[in-house]
């Protein structure tokens, strides 16, 4: 098949263009202006700016895919920008969605298969929550109500858009480039530095992802004829009391120290906070028996720090 992969520079979007060219498939490779040295290996580069619509409906259509992957984010900037990472998020979800929408319709694709979260759940319920449960659209912070909120706005149009449509709802993801990773990754930073405390008893739940099966989930999406949302998450959900304390010991950083959950916020921000003490899990039974795709990490456990 003709694939476009957008955001073909990204964790999970470089290695995607390989693995679908592993599978026979002719892929294009869209970049962005200045990424142009960073494309992966690809049948053809075009390029474009998600948020320039005349450039992207122009290099859509002269990549003239079959199907549409969109695996766009500005998440790398969290380190040093956090709120300017979230606008700019929010931004390629909604007007960068609308557009490689409107350019995949225009060149005359079939699908599309895009990137989503799988914590933007409100916290109530089950502690592992299925597609169905609301997004946190209200919550009380506004950066992540704002955040939840394009979430919302990607995966309607996605699901809308009259192609075939497919969100998946990647878990926390972890591995190499990720901010779990061992080099580099924000967050191991922080655990190996002693900046990440267990707020309270730790109680919020974390559904994982290992970065390739973020991709071998993408490869299955395209593949698949199946459409809707889909929880792409590993199958072990973990409250922050044991993920935590098992990260700082594979990394050989201090315990993590405890601190009062009222603390949290303050010391971590909302998100993290949030992420700690209250979040719920992400269930991938739909994703199993209708993609069909299933993880093959299926326990954080087994690699979590480790790369
Ligand atoms: N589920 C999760 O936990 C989750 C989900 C997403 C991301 N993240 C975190 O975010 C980081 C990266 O993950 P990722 O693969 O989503 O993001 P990424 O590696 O930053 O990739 C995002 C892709 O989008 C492209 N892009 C950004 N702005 C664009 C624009 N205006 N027009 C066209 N393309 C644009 C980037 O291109 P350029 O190279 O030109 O910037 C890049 O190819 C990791 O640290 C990961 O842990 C986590």
């Amino acid at each position: 098949m003709r694939i476009l992969v957008a955001g073909a520079t990204g964790v999970v979007g470089h290695p995607l263009v390989g693995a679908l060219r592993a599978r026979g498939h002719q892929v294009s490779a869209l970049v962005r202006p200045g990424s142009r040295a960073r494309a992966p290996e690809a049948d053809e580069v075009v390029v474009a700016d998600a948020l320039d619509r005349e450039a992207l409906l122009s290099a859509v259509a002269a990549a003239r895919p079959e199907v549409v992957v969109h695996q766009m984010s500005a998440l790398r900037l969290l380190r040093d920008d956090p709120p300017g990472a979230f606008a700019l998020t929010a931004r390629l979800r909604t007007e960068g969605t609308a557009h490689l929408v409107e350019a995949a319709r225009a060149a005359g694709a079939r699908r599309l298969v895009a990137q989503s979260i799988a914590f933007a759940a409100a916290p109530a319920g089950d502690p592992v929550l299925d597609e169905d449960a609301p997004l946190y659209v209200d919550a009380p912070d506004a950066g992540w109500s704002s955040t939840v909120r394009a979430v919302a706005e990607l995966e309607r149009q996605v699901t809308g858009s009259g192609l075939a449509g497919v969100v998946l709802r990647y878990g926390t993801l972890y591995g190499p480039g990720t901010a779990y990773a061992r080099t580099g990754g924000g967050t191991a930073q922080s655990v190996l530095a002693g900046r990440l405390p267990l707020p309270g008893g730790g109680s919020g739940i974390m559904s994982f992802l290992h970065v390739e099966d973020a991709v071998g989930a993408a490869v299955t999406a395209v593949e698949s004829e199946a459409t809707g949302i889909f929880h792409v998450t590993d199958d072990d959900p973990a409250p922050a009391a044991q993920w935590l304390p098992h990260l700082a010991r594979v990394l050989a950083a201090p315990s993590p120290r405890t601190i009062p959950a009222a603390l949290a916020p303050r010391l971590l921000g909302w998100f993290m906070a949030h992420q700690l003490t209250a979040a719920h899990g992400a269930a991938n039974d739909r994703a199993r028996t209708a993609l069909p795709w299933k993880p093959t990490r299926p326990s954080w456990r087994d690699g979590l720090g480790q790369e």
